[in-house]
């Protein structure tokens, strides 16, 4: 049979990394694909011809457009990353009727409605498991391995970077930029690395992980997003005292009244396994109805590790090439006139339990007046701690962790603290969930 040629859009670290497999697994992928795989056209503005191997093969453009435009190409690949021109090119693609593999989240996330449209008009498949988790096969596992089950809630630790950030934070006390400038030199980071610590890269990551647990439209606009700048080495420190770890912390749970999105840090007990996952490191946590909680991690972020789960979604798509259209696996895992319109929740609606830090004057009947505020909201106090101030200062921290209740009520009630005359500054506020 003819080999299946590939068209790369990008030779950076992910577009290197996947050709670099490619070339070096051609015999094993061969054996596994029934078919060779070459890369036989690139596009790439840079590059390090240095560490790519086999470019001797590979005929490289700096025009993107002339690759999906290229007649010899049976599968795109996108390793760009970004909207646009992304979203152009695959659109481009899509109707020169190649196949397309994308690990880009932005892209699905924010595109994938109007994508898989196209596509499925088309008879084309767009592939994107590289899109979440790196080279953990999420996407795999919960639209096929998962599929017997009602998929309750998700909680992932979806972006290496800001978990890097976290992990050298609580184990090595070191400075937040630092860390970053880290993650970026190894190629962990965006291209705007605030798409990682504000939540957006995670937030899209969920997105695309919401769609295939709960069979609904794609809706980044929809999730609620909190990220990691805001918190203080000493939340990490009294976190641990109450024997938790803070995380970056992915969440997609189907409830009655529709589906909660949100990304924000929280607080989980250390003994839960996703707590312990470290470093560029990330995990998803996925609870269905018949399997109960399994648990994917591995890395998230990289050259090869991303590479592999490009290339494990360039094989399925050379052996699903002369498969039926109709009878293939659907791209959000849903038929797709079965995509239900259950509402996101706004996160007013959510209910969690809270860790709230203040600081609060050391006189008499402070504390009594934030519990009073806490009680009359209804919301009871799990666990308090105060130490005694330093020599010389006026001012305590005090730290509280609370039942659960909705975010509206604790909104209010956390207006009500900071409006008192005695406690200084904002209330910082991290969710809790105990994963159980
Ligand atoms: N910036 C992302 C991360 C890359 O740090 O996880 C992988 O999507």
């Amino acid at each position: 049979m003819k080999p299946v040629k590939v068209g790369l859009l990008g030779l950076g670290t992910v577009g290197g990394g996947t050709l670099n497999v490619l070339v070096r697994n051609a015999a094993e992928i061969a054996r596994r694909a029934g078919r060779e795989i070459v890369v036989s056209h690139a596009a790439a503005r840079e590059y390090d011809p240095s560490a790519l191997e086999g470019l001797d093969r590979v005929q490289v453009s700096d025009d993107a457009f002339s690759v999906v435009r290229e007649p010899e190409v049976d599968i795109v690949v996108e390793l760009i990353g970004g909207y646009s021109p992304a979203r152009e090119l695959v659109l481009e693609a899509i109707a020169n009727g190649k196949h397309v593999v994308t690990a880009n989240k932005a892209l699905i996330a924010l595109h994938g409605n109007e994508i898989f449209a196209a596509a499925q008009e088309k008879g084309v498949t767009v592939a994107f498991e590289a899109a979440v988790a790196g080279g953990i096969p999420i996407i795999k596992a919960l639209r096929e391995g998962l599929a017997a089950n009602h998929i309750e809630w998700i909680a992932g630790i979806i972006n290496g970077t800001g978990n890097f950030i976290l992990t050298e934070m609580r184990d090595k006390g070191r400075d937040f930029a630092d860390v970053l400038a880290e993650a970026q030199a190894l190629g962990y980071a965006e291209a705007d690395p605030t798409f990682d610590v504000e939540g957006i890269d995670a937030a899209h990551k969920l997105t695309i992980l919401a769609s295939l647990a709960f069979g609904i439209p794609l809706q980044f606009d929809r999730c609620f997003t909190e990220g990691i700048s805001r918190i203080e080495p000493q939340d990490v420190t009294w976190a641990e005292e109450l024997g938790y770890r803070i995380k970056h912390l992915g969440v997609a749970r189907k409830t009655a009244e529709g589906v909660e999105l949100r990304v924000h840090p929280t607080l989980i007990p250390e003994r839960r396994l996703i707590a312990n996952v470290d470093g560029v490191m990330n995990a998803v946590l996925v609870k269905g109805d018949a399997v109960g909680p399994t648990l994917y991690y591995g890395a998230g972020a990289g050259s090869l590790p991303t590479a592999s789960a490009v290339v494990a979604d360039i094989i399925d798509v050379t052996r699903t090439l002369t498969t039926d259209p109709e009878n293939r696996v659907p791209h959000l895992a849903f038929q797709p006139d079965e995509l239900s319109d259950l509402p996101v929740l706004p996160i007013e609606q959510i209910e969690t339990a809270y860790y709230l830090r203040m600081t609060a004057q050391d006189r008499p009947g402070v504390v009594a007046a934030v519990a009073g505020i806490l009680g009359d909201a209804g919301i009871s106090i799990e666990a308090m701690h105060q130490k005694e101030p330093a020599e010389g200062e006026t001012e305590v921290p005090v730290v509280m962790l609370t039942r659960r209740v909705r975010e509206a009520q604790m909104n209010d009630a956390i207006a009500r603290i900071e409006a008192l005359d005695a406690i200084t500054g904002p209330v910082t506020r991290i969710r809790v969930e105990t994963l159980s």
